[in-house]
C-alpha cells in the first residue's frame, strides 16, 4: 500500500465549487424506481462506491439500471418483477446498503444471502433484523443474525409498531420500507427526528405517509410510479470545505446547490455557533429537498457545546467538527454521540488518535469527545482506518500543517467522494 503524501500549501479555498450528489438520496433514488412502475431518472447520482453497491443489488434482482456518469435511468416494473438473486449480494463497506436493502428483501418471498467488506462485517445489523423478524421475516447470521453475513428469507410480512432504540435513519427507513411491502399500517416512533429523505422520497413516488409529533405511519402495498430525482449536492461532502475555509487563512469559498433538508443542517447551526463567517443564499426547493448555497470565510471560531438533538442532524460532520474544534478559541464538548461508534470505524476513537496524532489535544469520553482548541497541528504518518470521512478529515487538517502529512489507506475517500483531491485542487488559489 502506497501512502499519499500531503504537502504543506500557503493556498486559500477561493471561488465555487459543486460538490456531488447527496449520498442518502442517490441511494433512495435506486431503491424507489426500483420499486415503482415506469421510468426514474436520475440525475446528479452520486457515482461513489457505496451507491453503486445499491444498484448493483437491484440490478441482481433482475432490475434494469443503466448509468452513465452521473445520470441513472431505472426501467422500473414494480414490486412483483424483482427476483431472486442467484448470487449473494455484496454490500461493501455500505451501511445505507445493508440496512434499508434489508428492509425491502424482508418483505420479498425468496431466499437472499448478504454480506460485505471487513468495516461492515463488524457493524451490527440487529437494530434493523429484530423489527423485520417481528414482521415475518426469517434472517439468520452471526451472532443470531447480529452481524453479516446474513441469510433473509422474506415475504408476507405483518405491520408492527415499531419504536426505534437507536437514533437512525437507516433503522427507520429500512422498517418503513417493509412497511411499504407489508400487509396493514407499520408506525416507526423516533424519539429524536433523523434525516427524512425516505418519507420525502416515497412521496415524489406518489407514495403517502401520515407524520405526527415523532410518529411515522405507512400503509403497505402502495403502488409507486417513476419520476424525476435531481439529487442536491452532499452538505456531509460540502463540510470538509466548509470547515476548510473556516480554518485555512485568506479563504472564501461558496459551495453551491447543496442540499438544505433540515434534518441535515446541523453543520450550518455548528459553524454559526462557533462564530465561522458563514452566509447562505439561492435558496430554493429542488424535488421535494431544500437547496441553497452556501458562502464561508477564514474565520476566528470559538469553542462550543454540541449535543442533544442537534447530534443526528451531524452525525456524519462530527470528524470535521472535530478538527475545526482543534483550531478554535476555548474547549468544546461533544455529548449524547455514541451512535459514532457504530459508523465505518468507530469514530470516537479514529477521530481522536488520528487528530491527537496530528498534534490535538483531544480526549474521547464514552459518548463523545473533549477538544481543547488553539492547537498548532504538526505533520504525522496517519491512516484513514479505511473510513472515508477520517480519510477526507485528514486532508483538510493537512491544509493548516506546514510539514507533510503522510495518509495512508486513502482509496476510501471513494466510497463517497470520488473526485474529492480534483475538486481541492480545483479551489486552492
Ligand atoms: C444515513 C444515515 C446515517 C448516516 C449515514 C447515512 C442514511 O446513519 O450516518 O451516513 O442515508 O440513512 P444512521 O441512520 O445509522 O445514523
Amino acid at each position: 500500500m502506497c501512502a499519499k503524501i500531503l504537502k504543506p500549501t500557503d493556498l486559500a479555498l477561493q471561488g465555487e465549487l459543486y460538490v456531488p450528489g447527496d449520498k442518502s438520496i442517490s441511494h433512495r433514488a435506486i431503491i424507489f424506481g426500483s420499486l415503482a412502475n415506469g421510468e426514474t431518472k436520475v440525475t446528479h447520482f452520486l457515482d461513489g462506491e457505496d451507491c453503486l453497491r445499491t444498484i448493483s443489488a437491484f440490478q441482481a434482482m433482475g432490475v434494469s439500471i443503466k448509468k452513465e456518469g452521473q445520470t441513472v435511468v431505472i426501467d422500473g416494473k414494480g414490486v412483483s418483477s424483482l427476483q431472486e438473486p442467484t448470487e449473494p449480494i455484496n454490500l461493501g463497506n455500505s451501511g445505507t446498503t445493508a440496512r434499508l436493502l434489508l428492509g425491502v428483501l424482508a418483505g420479498l418471498p425468496y431466499h437472499f444471502a448478504l454480506y460485505g467488506d471487513e468495516s461492515l462485517t463488524k457493524r451490527p445489523m440487529d437494530r434493523v433484523a429484530v423489527p423485520l423478524r417481528e414482521m415475518g421475516a426469517v434472517i439468520d447470521g452471526r451472532e443470531d443474525g447480529k452481524y453479516l453475513p446474513l441469510a433473509v428469507r422474506g415475504g408476507n410480512l405483518n405491520s408492527i409498531a415499531f419504536e426505534s432504540p437507536v437514533k437512525s435513519a437507516q433503522v427507520k427507513s429500512g422498517v418503513l420500507l417493509a412497511g411499504l411491502l407489508a400487509t396493514g399500517t407499520t408506525t416507526v416512533v423516533e424519539k429524536t427526528t433523523t434525516r427524512d429523505h425516505t418519507e420525502n422520497m416515497l412521496e415524489a413516488f406518489g407514495g403517502s405517509l401520515a407524520k405526527k409529533d415523532g410518529k411515522i405511519s405507512i400503509n403497505g402495498k402502495q403502488q409507486l410510479t417513476g419520476t424525476h430525482i435531481h439529487v442536491p449536492g452532499d452538505i456531509s461532502s460540502a463540510a470538509f470545505f466548509l470547515v476548510a475555509a473556516a480554518i485555512k487563512d485568506g479563504s472564501r469559498l461558496t459551495l453551491k446547490d447543496v442540499g438544505l433538508n433540515p434534518t441535515r443542517t446541523g453543520i450550518i447551526d455548528v459553524l454559526n455557533l462557533m462564530g465561522v463567517q458563514l452566509e447562505v443564499v439561492e435558496e430554493r426547493s429542488i424535488g421535494g429537498e431544500p437547496v441553497g448555497s452556501i458562502t464561508v470565510a477564514y474565520s476566528t471560531p470559538h469553542a462550543t457545546i454540541i449535543d442533544g438533538d442537534i447530534i443526528p442532524r451531524i452525525i456524519d460532520e462530527i470528524p470535521i467538527i472535530a478538527l475545526l474544534a482543534t483550531q478554535a478559541k476555548g474547549k468544546t464538548i461533544i455529548k449524547d454521540a455514541e451512535e459514532l461508534r457504530f459508523k465505518e470505524t468507530d469514530r470516537i476513537e479514529s477521530v481522536v488518535h488520528t487528530l491527537k496524532a496530528l498534534g490535538a489535544e483531544i480526549e474521547a469520553t464514552q459518548d463523545g469527545m473533549i477538544i481543547h482548541g488553539n492547537s498548532k497541528l504538526h505533520g504525522a504518518t496517519v491512516t484513514s482506518y479505511g473510513d472515508h470521512r477520517i480519510g477526507m478529515m485528514i486532508a483538510i487538517a493537512s491544509l493548516i500543517i506546514d510539514e507533510d502529512v503522510e495518509l495512508e489507506n486513502e482509496e476510501c475517500i471513494a466510497v463517497s467522494y470520488p473526485s474529492f483531491f480534483e475538486d481541492l485542487t480545483k479551489i486552492l488559489k
